[in-house]
């Protein structure tokens, strides 16, 4: 069992002369037995200090964290049952890659027989028995990915209720890190024990995480499955945090007509562009009726925008009028960083392309994908 309940915990540095740091504000959440849950959000967004406070390494402000129910909060990091592994793996520079493994269980006084057991199951299972044996080598002789496997082999052997993890992958070059990303995932399916991982990468965040937790300034923005935070986001922040490339935002307004509901961008006055006009679905329109003439904030994916050219059917009520910037060809699917009469934004286009820069073309929106939003409040209103 690994029951994490968050109850609402605040994180407060005292600064000099008195000032306060809020890094981590009001943070309420259970994550599940067995679950991967991953924070992810930008650089200093709390996630570390989160993370460390459910380590033990940093005191708690406010609020209680507990662990299958016991309250943690005055429990040194030892006796927590969790355990860490870091961007830095931190392994013993003089001790071998089994001593390293087998230390923490010593320090604990497991009994010989069964610490063997545990780092050579480990071992087997992390790929440092073969091709080569790496038990008996020091951590100098290792490149990162099989540092960071050693690493999480001397936090399986321990067996503890919380696996968590701070970046991990972050010192590893694009190669080690999607394996050593599959490596982490294997581990956890079969291990079944809850781990919270920390990333500020949203690829990471989307792959890995049963549940998936954005954070900004400290505060949960939300906390969903990866894929329901990818088509459903709370609000702009969210939408614009996760994808690659980020969703496109248009300022404007919605108006109505027999023909149903346009959404027209804001325009920029020495723009020779048509501004973009484009008929919002029935199913989103009856949800903003009442926004109609007000300001309202449109998001559509760069997937969700195509070439006209190479559309399937295009509705001439989803096609607007662009000038291209920048053609990136990446082989499978063609970058367009094009801007409308007020908007910078880009497609993920299908089709091969022989446009040139300056050249205006013709992209249809898939309207059915549209998002909108209060530009207030941010918070999405479909
Ligand atoms: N000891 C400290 N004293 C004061 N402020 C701190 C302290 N440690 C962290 N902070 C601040 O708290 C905020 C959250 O920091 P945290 O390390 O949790 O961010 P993070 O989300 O892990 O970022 P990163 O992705 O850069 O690692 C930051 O604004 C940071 O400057
Ligand atoms: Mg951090």
């Amino acid at each position: 069992m690994g029951k994490v309940t968050f109850e609402h915990v605040w994180k407060i540095y005292e600064g000099v002369k008195g000032s306060e740091k809020v890094a981590v504000k009001d943070f309420h959440l259970e994550v599940e037995d067995g679950e991967f849950l991953v924070l992810v959000g930008p650089s200093g967004c709390g996630k570390s200090t989160t993370l460390r406070m459910l380590a033990g390494l940093e005191e708690i402000s406010r609020g209680a964290i507990y662990i299958d129910g016991r309250k943690i909060n005055d429990v040194p990091p030892k006796d927590r049952d969790i355990a860490m592994v870091f961007q830095n793996y931190a392994l013993y520079p003089h001790m071998t890659v089994y001593k390293n493994m087998a230390f923490g269980l010593m320090l604990r006084k497991t009994p010989k027989k069964e610490i063997d057991d545990r780092v050579m199951a480990a071992a087997k299972f992390l790929g440092l028995l073969e091709p080569d044996n790496l038990l008996h080598r020091k951590p100098k002789a290792l490149s990162g990915g099989q540092r960071q496997r050693v690493a999480l082999g001397r936090a399986v052997v321990r067996n503890p209720k919380v696996f968590l993890f701070d970046e991990p992958l972050s010192n590893l070059d694009a190669k080690m890190r999607v394996e050593t990303r599959t490596e982490i995932s294997k581990l956890q399916a079969r291990l079944n024990t809850t781990s919270v991982y920390v990333t500020h990468d949203q690829v990471e965040a989307m792959t890995m995480g049963d549940r998936i937790v954005v954070m900004n300034h400290g505060v949960i923005q939300q906390a969903d499955e990866p894929l329901v935070v990818y088509n459903k986001p709370a609000n702009m922040f969210v939408a614009g945090f996760i994808g690659s490339p980020p969703m496109n935002f248009f300022r404007g307004t919605l108006a109505s007509s027999r023909e149903g509901m346009f959404f027209t961008e804001d325009k920029k006055p020495d723009s020779t562009l048509k501004p973009l006009c484009v008929k919002v679905s029935d199913e989103a329109g009856k949800i903003l009726a009442d926004r109609v003439g007000k300001p309202i904030v449109m998001g559509i994916r760069p997937e969700d925008i195509e070439d006209k050219l190479f559309a399937f059917d295009p509705d001439p009520a989803h096609v607007f009028q662009s000038r291209v910037d920048v053609v990136e060809p990446m082989g499978a699917e063609t970058f367009l960083y094009v801007h409308s009469s007020g908007h910078s934004l880009i497609s993920r286009s299908k089709g091969h392309h022989k446009i040139a820069a300056n050249e205006v073309l013709d992209l249809v929106a898939d309207m059915r994908k549209a998002h909108f939003f209060d530009p207030e409040s941010q918070n999405a209103l479909t």
